[in-house]
């Protein structure tokens, strides 16, 4: 059955068991933030209120999912979870050979480590932390080639996930395909504020890439947001379903890494795949040494039991509508309040523009690590930086400067409710009203990799 659209979104689900939260003062807050050297990935969860840090492995899994936990084949070899993960993938992805890896990342450093040739360059749609970063550690160099608009928060271009085929034929022409192991494709790009690749871009993209013979490789960790938009925004594809649109992306694309803590509706897991043999013989080779058997790939038989049920409800049309249908009721209420974020509203949160919101602070001020902290001071929400911190450093040890400097407001599936996000508007709309009293910070401990994370700053 198609979606409505004369009536409202709402949740296709009702509630079976509920979490209780804890409720703290705003003292209990203050003395919580700066104990994490004001980095939300560094608060206790119980100090949470509203926990926005991550879609990531934060979703609510449904009954059948659960009923497939008491369901797992816990034997070390050949689980009968596996065959059912790998007939989800070939079915609702269309993708031939496959490994489990324990998430996102752990097939990022497999894939990153079998295509990737020291002095390699690979061009993507965007980076990302982890994918980046494997890129690197394999010898590569990652050039970003996504268009114009995707850096600009204001520009309401339908599909700013798209490449700009002529950068990617610039570093053709500049290094030649030989040096060119694949293209990075992401499908609704995170770091661009969830933001689609239209189907036309991909086919175009696709037609290039066969031309000079460099393969695809997808990240799909939000492949059925993207699919979504396609239907709502894509001329042709208004009648097609979540189903059909996620299975056409696949298929323009050679292989794939995800991360199923997302779209799949798992709090753990990923996999590789690939429709080259060669390729997969390697990598099925290497899972061994980083992950585990290459029928479990770090995982349990009962967590790949959940994600082959939830790659099946992902793709539900009434779920997308109503999942990106919540994210977008928060952005709407954001902006009634002229809160700047990233526009058009995005899949899998709200973006706040940093730099618009606190426009006295300089980058190396960290105006979204500083929003960050304020926004949970304020309310007991949790979000997170995506800006200058999260960039990182580049190989040679300079600061990367993003020109996107974000407060990601992420939303869990299936977690919280419509007043949870007037929760989340008003708050934020609170700090707002204060911004001009806001005063920014200065990093005192860095991590080597993915600073992000554990980095401490303090008040300057
Ligand atoms: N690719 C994308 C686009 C991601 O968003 C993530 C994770 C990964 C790869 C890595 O997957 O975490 O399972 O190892 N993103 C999370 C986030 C961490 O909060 O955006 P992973």
């Amino acid at each position: 059955m198609k979606s409505n659209k004369k009536v409202s979104w709402a949740e296709p689900y009702k509630m079976k068991m509920v979490e209780l939260l804890k409720m703290t003062t705003r003292q209990q807050r203050v003395k919580a933030i700066k104990e994490a050297g004001y980095n939300t990935f560094l608060l206790k969860s119980e100090d949470v209120y509203i926990d926005l840090l991550t879609d990531s492995g934060t979703s609510a899994m449904s009954d059948r999912q659960w009923s497939g936990m008491f369901m797992g084949d816990e034997a070390y070899a050949g689980s009968r979870n596996y065959y059912n993960l790998e007939r989800a993938i070939q079915k609702y992805y269309g993708y031939k050979y496959i490994i489990p890896t324990h998430q996102g990342r752990g097939a990022e450093n497999i894939l990153s480590k079998v295509l990737i040739k020291k002095g390699d360059i690979i061009p993507g749609n965007m980076y990302f932390t982890t994918t980046r970063l494997h890129q690197e550690l394999a010898g590569g160099k990652f050039e970003d080639i996504i268009i114009d608009a995707a850096h600009d928060p204001e520009n309401e271009f339908p599909f700013k996930g798209n490449v700009d085929i002529s950068k990617l034929d610039a570093l053709v022409k500049k290094h030649g395909a030989a040096k060119i192991p694949y293209v990075s494709i992401a499908t609704n790009v995170n770091m661009a504020g969830g933001q689609p690749i239209s189907m036309g871009n991909l086919k175009e993209l696709r037609a290039y890439c066969k031309k000079h013979k460099i393969r695809i490789i997808h990240d799909m960790t939000r492949v059925a947001e993207n699919a979504y938009f396609i239907q709502q925004r894509e001329k042709g594809y208004e009648k097609k379903t979540i189903k059909e649109i996620v299975f056409e992306i696949c298929s323009l694309t050679d292989g794939a890494t995800m991360s199923a803590k997302k779209d799949a509706l798992v709090n753990i897991g990923g996999f590789l795949a690939i429709n080259e043999w060669d390729a997969f013989e390697k990598a099925r080779n290497m899972v061994v040494v980083y992950e585990g058997l290459h029928t479990y790939g770090g995982l349990a038989g009962r967590d790949m039991e959940a994600i082959a049920i939830g790659i099946e409800e992902s793709v539900d049309d009434h779920h997308q509508r109503a999942r990106v249908g919540q994210v977008e009721y928060l952005g709407n209420k954001m902006m009634e309040f002229g809160i700047p974020i990233v526009k058009p509203i995005g899949g899998h949160g709200i973006f706040v523009n940093a730099k618009a919101f606190l426009p006295h602070l300089t980058q190396d001020e960290f105006p979204a690590q500083t929003l960050a902290a304020e926004i949970y001071v304020e309310s007991g929400v949790r979000t997170m930086e995506r800006g200058i911190v999260s960039a990182g450093r580049k190989p040679n040890g300079q600061n990367y400067y993003p020109k996107l400097e974000l407060v990601r407001f992420t939303i869990p599936r299936r977690v919280y409710t419509q007043a949870h996000m007037d929760v989340i508007a008003e708050s934020t709309a609170m700090v707002y009203e204060r911004r001009n009293k806001i005063k920014g910070m200065k990093m005192v401990y860095e991590p080597q990799y993915l600073r992000f994370f554990q980095a401490r700053f303090e008040k300057l």
